[in-house]
């Protein structure tokens, strides 16, 4: 069988004294949608941090494609490995089309006329394909985080991570973020996320993944884990959301 795309292998990851990650075991195939959820502080925005590198574990290893990312140089990580965070953090003095298209341009040594071809397509694909040259400061929430999803997607990553991507939305935006993500699994797009959209989860999880206190302690498929809960952990985290 071909390696898993992403796999954690005992990772140990401390902040200081405190253990935020203890013995994490976890194996992301091609094309699998696994959605990371638990409670505040059970690590699982450091668990998607450490796959490219924004946070070095201390033990363990993780291996992007079969390599360890400990022995891979962290920019050609982060050309393979998208992330979207809950801040859109986009270039403020550059429209959307310039958002996008910038990163291969600087980092790839693509064409400008190519990288803004691109772009275009990109943004057509998130839905838009009228706001190209729009600036961020004109673009509504829901619209920022979908250029941060395209720019994500310019690199042409192998796998995408989402950390609470519609967590700083008005309730109204969420929807047209979510549909993006949607489309993005629909294609095959390798994706972790995490999110504490239980619906979203559910509609659109291959699998579920839940921590807590920096351990995965269950992972099960997205509908066994709604239906029936395989730990008393989850049972837990799921009769709290009723
Ligand atoms: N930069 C940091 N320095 C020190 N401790 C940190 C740092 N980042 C996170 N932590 C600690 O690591 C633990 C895991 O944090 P993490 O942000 O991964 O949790 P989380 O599951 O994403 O929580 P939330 O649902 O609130 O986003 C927490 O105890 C947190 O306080
Ligand atoms: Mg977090």
């Amino acid at each position: 069988m071909a390696d898993p795309l992403v796999e954690f292998d005992g990772v140990e990851k401390y902040f200081g004294d405190v253990h935020v990650l203890k013995d994490v075991d976890l194996a992301i195939e091609e094309r699998d949608v696994v959605v990371v959820i638990g409670p505040s502080g059970s690590g699982k925005s450091t668990l998607l941090r450490c796959v490219n590198r924004l946070e070095e574990i201390r033990d363990g290893d993780i291996r992007l494609d079969g390599r360890s990312v400990l022995e891979t140089d962290v920019n050609e990580i982060r050309q393979q490995v998208g992330m979207v965070f809950q801040s859109f953090n986009l270039f403020p003095h550059k429209s959307a089309l310039g958002n996008v298209s910038l990163a291969p341009q600087k980092i790839r040594g693509i064409p400008e006329a190519v990288a803004d071809d691109r772009a275009r397509e990109l943004l057509e694909r998130v839905g838009l394909g009228d706001q190209t040259d729009s600036y961020p400061d004109a673009l509504s929430g829901g619209q920022q985080q979908r250029v941060a999803i395209a720019r994500a997607l310019a690199m042409d990553p192998k796998v995408m991570l989402f950390d609470e991507v519609t967590s700083a939305l008005d309730p109204e935006l969420v929807g047209e973020v979510l549909d993006v993500i949607e489309d993005l699994a629909a294609d095959g797009m390798t994706m972790v996320l995490v999110t504490h959209e239980m619906g979203f989860a559910r509609e659109v999880g291959d699998r579920i993944v839940l921590m807590a206190d920096g351990r995965i302690v269950e992972v099960s498929e997205t509908e066994a884990f709604f239906e029936r809960p395989e730990t008393e952990r989850g049972r837990q985290f799921l009769s709290r959301l009723l």
